[in-house]
């Protein structure tokens, strides 16, 4: 079986997940939601004013984008990233998830994606007739990186085999795993990449939502043949508001024209009024930027209180660095009484009533036990309120913030006795 062919059904029982969590909360069960991630916090006033403001705007708008949105992006990515924006034309698109799907398309090849990884990434590959080569990734207390050996060697054999790999798709912080690359990682992903002429997409999508606030890119040791992608989505909350961004190296001939052709035939423009509002999002007003890290610190404190708990269960999990996922594996503990990792996640969800993803959906082996929990299952607003009198003491912040949480881990903590005995 071709490695996208195994990713096209693992998305299967990630949909089927979705589906066995409305059924059974249409049957009046309760359901924690530690399944499927969304960023809870309300959309900022600033940005939800100027989208009133600018609703009568109606007009088609170029197909790259609004020229005074894509120019603030420059301006800010350039400030963020340390990067120079000048090397770089911007496109803006309807999510980023449309972005990287159109760039797997206009760069052809076979895409190299670390494992474990985001899953859509092998589902768009394969729609697109296009293989996945897996690279195993490194993951420990400092983060996630690649061993610079076994990303060339996987390079080479895939060549060997027959395939073409073009490109990669880098993540980080990292769904599933809640980690982030340092820049010595990046710096050696890179190296190799230049070596073997590998375009690499770097999805940074959580990149605000780095716990230490700092923002990584690959882009400063690659920056001729890096296409950043990123939005709105994740620091700012506003996932349904479908903007995204692309960074494309003006280096990368031709890719830019080619983006634009795929969006002038498929989705011609994002909203106006979107693009409109999102200008403000991309002017660092300090209103938006104390939010943006008043929300990262509240997903550090509700993932790092998670990780905490799953390592007191005796799961193999590291302490998450950014945005808002923990990835603990259960293999030394239940790997006797449980066969892959979808049966794990079935069982629990049955059983528990706590929804979470196999880790068998992003690529990684099934009779490895892990599970992607999202650690947003509580109302954002009221954890913005809470945040100044209680953000100092963790329990207690969870606890009233977000007390589903905390019933989905007592819920796993049962679900773990009870298959342990
Ligand atoms: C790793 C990763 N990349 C990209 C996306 C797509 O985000 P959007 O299309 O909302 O910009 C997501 C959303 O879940 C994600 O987790």
């Amino acid at each position: 079986m071709s490695s996208a062919k195994m990713r096209r059904d693992d998305v299967s029982s990630t949909l089927a997940m979705n589906e066995l969590v409305v059924q059974m909360r249409d049957s009046g069960r309760t359901v924690f939601h530690m399944g499927f991630g969304e960023a809870p916090f309300p959309a900022h006033p600033r940005l939800v004013n100027a989208l009133r403001e600018h609703s009568a705007q109606k007009r088609y708008l170029p197909v790259a984008g609004l020229p005074a949105l894509r120019a603030v992006v420059a301006e800010h990515y350039a400030r963020l990233a340390g990067i120079n924006t000048d090397d770089y034309d911007v496109m803006v698109g309807p999510g980023s998830k449309t972005l990287l799907f159109a760039l797997q398309m206009c760069i052809p090849g076979d895409v190299l994606l670390p494992v474990p990884s985001w899953v859509s990434y092998a589902p768009q590959a394969a729609l697109l007739k296009q293989n996945v080569i897996p690279v195993e990734l490194e993951l420990s207390e400092t983060g996630l990186s690649m061993d610079a050996g076994v990303l060339r060697q996987a390079i080479v054999q895939a060549r060997a085999n027959g395939l073409a790999p073009s490109k990669m798709i880098l993540n980080y912080p990292s769904n599933p795993t809640g980690l982030t690359a340092s820049d010595a990682a990046l710096a050696s992903i890179a190296e190799v990449c230049r070596a073997e002429k590998i375009i690499l997409i770097a999805d940074e999508i959580y990149g605000r939502l780095a716990y230490d606030h700092r923002y990584r890119t690959v882009a400063s040791h690659l920056p001729e043949s890096t296409v950043i992608t990123t939005g709105l989505s994740k620091h700012l909350s506003v996932g349904g508001w479908r903007l995204g961004v692309s960074l494309i190296p003006k280096a990368a001939t031709g890719l830019f024209d080619d983006m634009c052709r795929v969006a002038s035939e498929t989705w011609s423009c994002v909203s106006t009024p979107i693009q409109y509002a999102a200008i403000d999002a991309y002017q660092e007003h300090a209103d938006i930027e104390d939010f943006v890290r008043t929300s990262t610190d509240i997903h550090a404190c509700v993932n790092r209180y998670i990780a905490g708990k799953l390592r007191a269960l005796g799961a193999e999990c590291h302490t998450p660095q950014g945005g808002f996922y923990n990835w603990p594996d259960f293999t030394k503990q239940l790997g006797d009484v449980c066969g892959t990792s979808d049966e794990l996640a079935h069982r629990l969800l049955d059983e528990h009533g706590v929804a979470t993803l196999a880790g068998s959906s992003f690529g990684e082996r099934p009779d490895k036990l892990c599970l992607r929990l999202s650690g947003c299952d509580y109302d954002g607003k009221t954890a913005l309120e809470l945040w100044p009198a209680l953000g100092k003491n963790a329990d207690e912040f969870v606890a009233r913030a977000a007390p589903n949480v905390v019933a989905a881990l007592a819920a796993i903590e049962d679900f773990v006795a009870k298959l342990s005995r």
